[in-house]
């Protein structure tokens, strides 16, 4: 029987099942048999996987996560895992690896396509800040989650007259704040692609309480940073070399209340966003692109990623995808101030 593989790398999101469901289920279809790898690309290295049919899948679309797991392995790292991985690779003989994952997961798999391995990527990340397609499963899942925590802040920040700051996920995109704080209706929001000074912040909030409202929430991507400020980050790096970020939120919040004189409370979302059951949209956008996928392989069409463009599922080459970020324009965060204050 012929087989393919399939991994999760990456931090998890909503949608990740719908997928591994998609390409079991057309992969069965083929007459084909699915290996799923565990653990990111550390399954591969370590050749750790589980055989995948129809019954595993079952009852899987709704639930969040990964029944793969996935963690932040990279097989450039460390002296033999790269070999290792190639050589489990030939060892099962597989006809494809399909991969899904973010940036970093789909960056490692562009150069193991450049060392010939047959690879199918599928976009994964709720920051939505792939470039090459216009959104991945994930990101409604955690806009919604975090729309609905700002509903919830807005009401007790109204009872007790305070800003409320919210700390959002967004490294280096403020995609999940601007959409969730125009949708739930915050009165200031801070991305990574647009600092702004706290003056300014502190201007929208008094002016505010001047015309007579008594709370402000204030939305905060993780990576946003006050103009002229740092990154707020502990030190220690992941294996792709990037910082934790978080605690932007802390910091602000004081500078708030010092500014402004107006009692402030923070709330750091962290990984409530990244859990829960995937949205309608999510699920159907996985299984989409789980489906295609699988096609992909079929028509050896190796080397690209399936992607949403408008309403159409189409591919496009795996290095458009890791090339540079999609970040929030100048002109979508002006329209998102036409709100603030
Ligand atoms: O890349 C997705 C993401 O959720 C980012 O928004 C966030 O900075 C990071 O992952 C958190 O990663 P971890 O799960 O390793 O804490």
């Amino acid at each position: 029987m012929e087989e393919i593989g399939i991994l999760t790398g990456g931090g998890d999101c909503p949608g990740l099942n719908p997928v591994i469901r998609a390409v079991v289920r057309r992969a069965t279809l083929e007459g084909w048999q699915v290996l799923g790898f565990r653990n990111g690309w550390k399954g591969i290295i370590d050749d750790e996987f589980v055989i995948l049919d129809d019954s595993s899948v079952s009852g899987i679309l709704p639930k969040g996560g990964t029944i793969l797991g996935t963690s932040r392995t990279n097989p450039y790292k460390k002296a033999g895992d790269n070999e290792r991985l190639k050589s489990n690779f030939y060892k099962h003989n597989l006809k494809a690896l399909i991969v899904v994952g973010g940036e970093d997961t789909l960056g490692v798999a562009q150069r193991l396509m450049e060392e010939k391995l047959p690879i199918v990527g599928i976009p994964k990340t709720i920051d939505n800040d792939l470039s090459a397609t216009d959104y991945s499963f994930g990101f409604d899942t955690a806009v919604n989650t975090v729309m609905e925590c700002i509903d919830r802040l807005h009401s007790t920040a109204e009872s007790h007259n305070r800003v409320m700051v919210v700390e959002i996920m967004g490294r280096h995109a403020g995609w999940i704040a601007l959409h969730a704080g125009l949708a739930g209706g915050a009165d200031v929001i801070l991305i990574p692609e647009m600092p702004v000074s706290l003056e300014d912040v502190c201007k929208t909030i008094k002016g505010r309480h001047a015309r007579g409202k008594t709370f402000s929430i204030v939305a905060v991507a993780e990576g946003a940073k006050l103009l002229g400020g740092e990154e707020v980050a502990e030190k220690k790096l992941d294996e792709f070399g990037h910082v934790r970020l978080g605690g932007i939120g802390q910091v602000l919040g004081e500078l708030i209340e010092k500014n402004t004189g107006y009692e402030t409370r923070v709330t750091v979302l962290g990984h409530i966003q990244r859990g829960g059951s995937p949205t309608a949209f999510d699920r159907v956008l996985g299984t989409r692109f789980g489906v295609r996928a699988v096609e992909l392989v079929k028509e050896r069409k190796f080397g690209r990623m399936v992607s949403l463009k408008g309403c159409e599922i189409v591919d496009v080459p795996l290095s458009d995808a890791v090339r540079q970020l999609k970040l929030v324009s100048r002109s979508f965060y002006d329209l998102a101030k036409v709100f603030f204050g």
